[in-house]
């Protein structure tokens, strides 16, 4: 079976005009689109193209989509349903929005790492002075004194 070239614009279904590549994983590649008539927008995941023409992988694929559509859980993106897109099904899901865990880890050390700096710059002025530091390591900010 042949796979069909997934790019923008491109209509799946006569329903879902796809928007913009979302990522890819083991299985599958995932676009935005958008519902041609309701506006609706909504993710749908595809095969990888080089597994097209594996039996056993869209039967993997669809017990996925099936799998996930049993699950209903605020932390787990719905699936509505398989489009069947002659013979290169897709599933139809719930667009999700947000940053990747590698972009929140890296703001997550870089704040981090400023807090340790203010703390540094603290200990380091007090120091210059030859002032006693009295410290105090708070969840949300470091606090010094130079007095009791
Ligand atoms: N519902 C969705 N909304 C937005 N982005 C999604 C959605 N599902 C998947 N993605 C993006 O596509 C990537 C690949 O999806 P994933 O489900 O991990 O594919 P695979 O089944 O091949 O592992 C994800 O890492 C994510 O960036
Ligand atoms: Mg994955």
């Amino acid at each position: 079976m042949d796979s069909i070239a997934l790019e923008a614009g491109l209509v799946v279904e006569s329903r879902y005009c796809l928007d913009h590549w979302l990522g890819g994983g083991g299985m599958g590649v995932v676009w935005a689109a958008t519902h041609v008539s309701t506006g609706q927008a909504v993710a749908l995941k595809f095969l990888r193209p080089e597994y097209a023409a594996e039996l056993g992988m869209h039967q993997r694929f669809l017990r996925e989509a099936r799998a996930a559509a049993a699950v209903r859980h605020p932390n787990v993106v719905a699936v509505r349903e398989v489009l069947e897109n002659d013979g290169f099904p897709a599933i139809m899901m719930d667009l999700l929005w947000g940053e990747t865990l590698a972009k929140k880890l890296a703001q997550a050390v870089a704040r981090v790492s400023a807090a340790g700096q203010v703390g540094c710059n603290r200990c380091s002025q007090l120091w210059r002075e030859n002032l006693p530091l009295r410290a105090k390591f708070l969840p949300r900010r470091i606090c010094s004194s130079n007095s009791d």
